[in-house]
């Protein structure tokens, strides 16, 4: 099931200056990086991505940290990609990660919960529609997405 996911290097990791380290970690690991793009996300476009979350507490905070500062989108490629992004970034509260996964993205490169440093589509269907948004790639998400 060779597939593409939506990745998000978070403003936190950005800001520490381990971009250079992450791009090189996704390559050990067999990502292609089928397209990469930096910038600033606007309230309005994290809000939008995460509008999932419209209703939890943390949702204004997340927002407004995604908008903080430069984020990395990318568009990765890998057998299994979906699950296993989400396995190398590792759980979601960087403390956690800590305890069950030391190499994991998320403990050598998270904060706290919001700012965890990582984002990973949770399924094929989410990868599209995030890559999408973000990276404008409408004409062939789907293509990248199944194949
Ligand atoms: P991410 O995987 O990008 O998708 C949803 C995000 O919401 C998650 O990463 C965290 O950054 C954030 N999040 C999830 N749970 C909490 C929480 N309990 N408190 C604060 N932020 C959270």
């Amino acid at each position: 099931n060779f597939q593409s996911t939506c990745a998000i290097i978070k403003p936190n990791a950005v800001a520490k200056g381990n971009v250079g380290a992450i791009l090189q970690r996704i390559d050990d690991e067999g990502y292609q990086i089928i397209l990469k793009k930096q910038g600033t996300l606007s309230q309005e476009m994290a809000a939008k991505f995460y509008e999932e979350h419209e209703t939890q507490p943390f949702f204004q905070d997340l927002v407004d940290f995604m908008s903080s500062g430069p984020s990395v989108v990318l568009e990765l490629q890998k057998k299994n990609s979906v699950s296993e992004w989400r396995k190398l970034i590792g759980p979601t509260d960087p403390a956690e990660a800590r305890k069950v996964e030391i190499n994991s993205l998320r403990a050598l490169f998270g904060d706290d919960v919001t700012k965890n440093g990582f984002h990973g589509s949770a399924t094929a269907e989410d990868a599209a529609r995030e890559l999408g948004l973000l990276l404008g790639s409408a004409g062939r998400k789907l293509k990248s997405v199944d194949r």
